[in-house]
């Protein structure tokens, strides 16, 4: 009788990375979260008092060995994403290709840990995909931002490892978590195309997802990419899906006057139906997203919001028309 396997997620207190625990919680699997040392981090471990916490850095490689050498399979969702990820080159280099080649590198030195589990994204193949282009693993990379590139550099070290791996390339999942969003966050959603594909999934979908590629049989996962997206009902333009979001938020409708006629968000509508049949994880809408969100913002804080939204929208109008 084989007992079930201890996981590590590397990057659990994020937003995908706290769905992915809840998933492999219901499922009975031993967890480990490593994430950063700090108090907002601190606090959710709080919420998730069954795994066992490390607290550290990907790029110190003795902190990554702690937590490899006590589990059976990693899966990393370590990164510094957009905007950020644009704001310091080194720093996105060194945590989402360097952290990934560490884990890589002690993955290889382990006698039990042989299984990694990788958030991609679907913004390696690139702007101007055309509306109702499906995007597949075989879609050309085209690499134009200092995120897209640390993702296919990942990939390729990861592919080219002798461990067993899984790649998930995921479309949009944004985060429900209000305190997470900051107005600089707010600038780079208004900084895309107006006809811009984008695919939304929920992010408790992708934990789900993201979970059933790590326990799943190896047969079924091992040395695959999928792409991960909440299906043909959930493909939006750009405009339709930032601006539902931030009306959701209190911010207001934006005028369409706003955004770039040109091609600016990398990424697109995905393929899911192979995804789909293995890792079974489509399970939200964007419309229940909406609610989660109404939910998880509150009255008080969208009324708030919603005072300030002339504010706010001058300030969002003024980086668009300066960005386009
Ligand atoms: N959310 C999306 O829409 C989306 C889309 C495509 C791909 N992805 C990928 O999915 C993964 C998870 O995304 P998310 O939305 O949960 O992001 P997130 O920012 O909420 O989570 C990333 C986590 O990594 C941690 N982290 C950052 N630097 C670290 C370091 N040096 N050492 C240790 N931990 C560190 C952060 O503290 C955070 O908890 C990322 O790899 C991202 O690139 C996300």
């Amino acid at each position: 009788m084989g007992e079930k396997k201890t996981i590590l997620v590397a990057g659990a207190a994020g937003n995908i990375g706290q769905y992915t625990l809840e998933a492999l919680a219901k499922q009975g699997y031993s967890l480990i979260g490593f994430d950063l040392d700090n108090k907002r981090n601190r606090g959710i471990a709080k919420k998730f008092p069954d795994v066992e916490w490390i607290f550290g850095d990907i790029r110190n490689a003795r902190d990554v060995e702690k937590g490899v050498s006590k589990a059976d399979a990693v899966i990393n969702l370590i990164a510094i994403l957009p905007p950020h990820s644009e704001m310091n080159g080194l720093r996105t280099n060194a945590v989402n290709v360097d952290g990934v080649k560490t884990i890589i590198e002690k993955m290889e030195q382990s006698k039990r840990c042989k299984h990694l589990v990788f958030t991609s994204s679907a913004a390696v193949h690139g702007v101007g995909i055309p509306l109702n282009t499906l995007l597949t693993p075989n879609s050309p990379y085209n690499l134009e931002d200092y995120y897209s590139d640390t993702k296919a550099k990942a990939e390729q070290l990861i592919m080219k490892s002798n461990i067993n791996w899984t790649i998930l390339r995921l479309t949009a999942a944004p985060n429900l978590d209000p305190t997470a969003k900051e107005l600089e966050d707010l600038e780079f959603i208004v900084n895309i195309g107006l006809n811009d594909p984008v695919e939304f999934c929920h992010p408790k979908d992708v934990g789900l997802a993201l979970a059933n590629a790590a326990t799943k049989p190896l047969s079924q996962v091992n040395k695959q990419i999928f792409m991960i997206g909440g299906g043909s009902n959930e493909q939006y333009t750009a405009y339709d899906f930032v601006t539902t979001i931030l009306k959701n938020t209190g911010v207001g409708k934006l005028p369409k006057s706003m955004f770039s006629t040109e091609p600016q968000f990398p990424g697109g509508w995905v393929d899911t139906a192979h995804s789909q049949e293995v890792l079974q994880y489509q399970r939200h809408t964007f419309k229940e997203y909406l609610k989660d969100l109404r939910d998880e913002v509150g009255f008080s804080k969208r009324m708030m919001t919603s005072v300030f939204s002339p504010l706010i929208q001058r300030h969002l109008k003024k980086v668009a028309k300066a960005a386009h």
